[in-house]
């Protein structure tokens, strides 16, 4: 079993795990409450699982091609554990959007897919409780390693080199699922990162999407701190 780590360095995990965590929640309550004879409910969840395949794909590609890439550099092997993780996710992934994608023809012929829908239910647990285990043992095993082997200055460079790869629309996408995710201080520093690096046309877009992802006073305590 994992470890848990107590430590006061950077953890480079929380803003888009916990951003994970909070759409695979969001997306596994409503895949136990869609009514699957309703196919607009079956669109709504399919939208949603959709969103969580563009976020998983591009998470996994930053963290093979900069983090595991660099401490591959430093300490040969340390990554791979984590890499032959990252591939078997991938198939699961794989199965949980066919399965999705079936749902939603489905729906579209006006069948009652009830059955189909339980059968994604189950599966997205499965995979729920599997992405749980894979974060966790990224968030104490991967980075241990990581502390061990980088400064705090070369992490912050990575978590940089990560940052400026994500295509505006997959960030608005995180801004979306991460933000509501994390504590004010956390919050309100991610927001004001983006402010001072974002073209002013993208930083209305980053606005516009926490408008729609935050309770009114979350909003309004983070307007107050820009
Ligand atoms: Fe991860």
């Amino acid at each position: 079993m994992t470890a848990i780590l107590a430590t006061t360095r950077k953890r480079m995990f929380d803003i888009p795990h916990k951003g994970l965590r909070n759409i695979l929640s969001q997306l596994s309550l409503m895949a136990g409450n869609t009514d699957y004879r309703n196919a607009f409910a079956i669109g709504k969840l399919h939208q949603t699982g959709q969103e969580l395949f563009v976020l998983l794909d591009e998470h996994a590609a930053g963290e093979n091609a900069v983090l595991l890439a660099d401490l591959e550099q430093r300490c040969p092997g340390a990554g791979q554990h984590n890499l032959d993780d990252h591939e078997e996710i991938e198939h699961r992934q794989a199965a949980l959007a066919l399965a999705l994608d079936t749902l939603l023809a489905g729906s579209k012929t006006g069948a009652d897919m009830s059955a189909e829908g339980h059968q994604f239910f189950q599966l997205l647990s499965q995979f729920h409780a599997a992405y749980i285990q894979h974060m966790l043992e990224e968030e104490n095993d991967t980075q241990a390693q990581l502390w061990a082997h980088f400064t705090d200055e070369e992490l912050d460079g990575m978590t940089g080199r990560i940052i400026s790869k994500i295509q505006p629309d997959v960030m608005l996408l995180w801004v979306k699922w991460s933000a509501p995710a994390l504590p004010h201080a956390e919050r309100t520093a991610w927001v004001r990162a983006m402010k001072a690096g974002a073209p002013a046309p993208f930083f209305a877009q980053v606005m516009a999407a926490l408008e729609g992802a935050l309770p009114p006073l979350d909003l309004e305590m983070l307007m107050g701190e820009l």
